[in-house]
């Protein structure tokens, strides 16, 4: 049968990716990763059917709670939660969780076994959209543990910086249901085929176009906004600003899914600081963090306007940061508007 005729699946990928590290560091690879990788995927499935369905299947609306975000809790960020949760702890990959939905780690208890990688996720991002039929997601990134398994993980296995990551990626429930990731090694797209429950290769390779074209923002918060910021986003909407002025808007308020437009057609997210608390709305482990590793794999770059994302070693499961995320030249462009602002 002629090649083209059978794509790539996610398992065939991440062997095919294990080999070539194996030659490059003489590991052998024990195929944990790729496992790891195929539960994720099984989560995304079923999490995917669930999205497909929601406007039939008694899972719309609010689930009556908050979380610890102070957020209304949505019933499909309920379901996400809970499938992400039983799918890893079954894995036998999973020491250590941590979920935006949950305050504290989420252990890995008898009879399962904790495994060798210790996860961070937000199971349902643009929660917001979920019951107007919008493009969400879910975000994972995966740390390799420095304890032995067998044992009980522990905070410390997800309390590090975005650039030490084993892996990190996305689910985007869109038109199509597409799984991106990288271990380091590039970024590479799988699109769901439903008909065969795989995910295939779509995408390999991928690399954030040269051109920023658009920007991303809740322009709703100007005024919360520092003057720094308010300008840089005057700058880049002004047709005849330079450099990267005239660009378009685009803000749909799934961060998956206006990071994914990013990375694929160039442009720059913005969640800022709030001028009068500094605090950013996003949190760096399971939403900052992991798209900051693949933005820089596929040739962007992610920063506070102060740092970059990968380099802040995070002081809790839930903090929160400012991001700017897409075209590297932009988010630079950002920050030199920043410490204009803070040497004035
Ligand atoms: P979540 O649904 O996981 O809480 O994430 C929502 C986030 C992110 O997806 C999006 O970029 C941002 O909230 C939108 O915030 P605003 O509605 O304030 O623009
Ligand atoms: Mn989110
Ligand atoms: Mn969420």
């Amino acid at each position: 049968m002629e090649k083209s005729q059978i794509g790539t699946t996610l398992t065939h990928h991440v062997l095919i990716n294990q080999r070539a590290h194996a030659q490059r560091t003489g590991e052998q690879p024990s195929g944990d990763f790729s496992e790891l990788l195929n539960q994720i995927a099984v989560a995304g499935k079923i999490i995917s059917a669930e999205v497909n369905m929601a406007g039939l299947a008694d899972i719309l609306g609010v689930a009556g709670r908050t979380n610890v975000q102070g957020e209304q809790v949505m019933k499909l960020d309920v379901f996400a939660n809970h499938t992400f949760v039983e799918i890893l702890r079954r894995s036998g990959h999973v020491g250590i969780m941590a979920s935006e939905e949950v305050d504290d780690p989420i252990d890995v208890p008898e009879p399962h076994f904790p495994g060798k990688y210790a996860i961070a996720f937000d199971p349902l991002d643009g929660s917001s959209n979920i019951d107007v039929n919008v493009s969400i997601g879910t975000i994972f990134s995966i740390h390799r543990r420095r304890g032995p398994v067998g044992t009980p993980g522990a905070p410390e296995d997800l309390l590090r910086p975005g650039a030490e990551l084993a892996a990190a990626g996305y689910i985007i429930y869109g038109s199509s249901t597409m799984l991106v990731y990288t271990t380091g090694h590039g970024v590479h797209g799988f699109t769901l085929d439903p008909s065969v429950g795989e995910f295939l290769l779509s995408h390999e390779n991928i690399r954030i176009p040269e051109k920023c074209g658009t920007y991303s923002v809740n322009e709703g918060n100007t005024s919360t906004w520092t003057p720094a910021t308010q300008k840089f986003v005057e700058h880049v909407k002004s047709p005849d600003a330079s450099p990267l002025g005239g660009m378009k808007a685009r803000y749909i308020g799934s961060l998956v899914a206006d990071f994914h437009r990013n990375l694929m057609k160039g442009g720059i997210f913005l969640y800022p600081a709030d001028a009068a608390t500094g605090k950013g709305k996003l949190r760096l482990l399971y939403e900052a963090a992991p798209l900051a590793f693949v933005a820089k794999q596929a040739g962007g770059y992610a920063s506070t306007g102060y740092e970059d994302i990968l380099a802040m070693q995070p002081d809790g499961l839930h903090q929160r940061v400012p991001l700017i995320i897409g075209n590297r030249d932009a988010v630079e462009l950002y920050e030199r508007s920043v410490s204009a602002e803070t040497s004035t």
